[in-house]
């Protein structure tokens, strides 16, 4: 079962972006599918902390691409960003604490991340690299 699944509506137009979106998806319906057969606490944990450590790498990845190409938008894209990093970090460190997911924040938070971070300002970046590539 997955919790995303993958569609085109989520494609930036840049095969590396997309391929590293795309690798976040398994790592998330990996949680969920986890989380719903009751896995054990350790076994997710590893999930958990390869999905926080993938993201950070992600967002550092999409700004030194940003910086390269002296993308105008590179700001206000890195503050989301750092929003989402920190609210990664928090539910991982919750998760640590307690070996409890919180489903409500984790969602909402994935869902500003998919549906509004991804569907937007990656697609804007990747619109852009385009461009540079024409
Ligand atoms: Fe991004
Ligand atoms: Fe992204």
């Amino acid at each position: 079962m997955s919790f995303i699944n993958w569609s085109e509506a989520f494609s930036t137009n840049d095969a590396e972006l997309d391929s590293q979106h795309k690798k976040l998806a398994v790592l998330i319906n990996e949680i969920f599918n986890s989380m719903a057969e009751g896995k054990d606490p350790d076994e997710i944990t590893k999930i958990f902390t390869e999905l926080k450590d993938y993201a950070i790498y992600h967002f550092l990845y999409e700004e030194k691409v940003m910086k390269q190409l002296s993308y105008s938008d590179l700001e206000s894209h890195k503050k989301e960003h750092d929003e989402l990093a920190n609210q990664i970090k928090d539910l991982h460190a919750n998760f640590l604490d307690g070996h409890l997911i919180a489903t409500a924040p984790l969602m909402q938070f994935l869902k500003k991340w998919l549906n509004i971070h991804m569907v937007t300002a990656d697609k804007k970046l990747g619109e852009f690299i385009e461009q540079i590539k024409k």
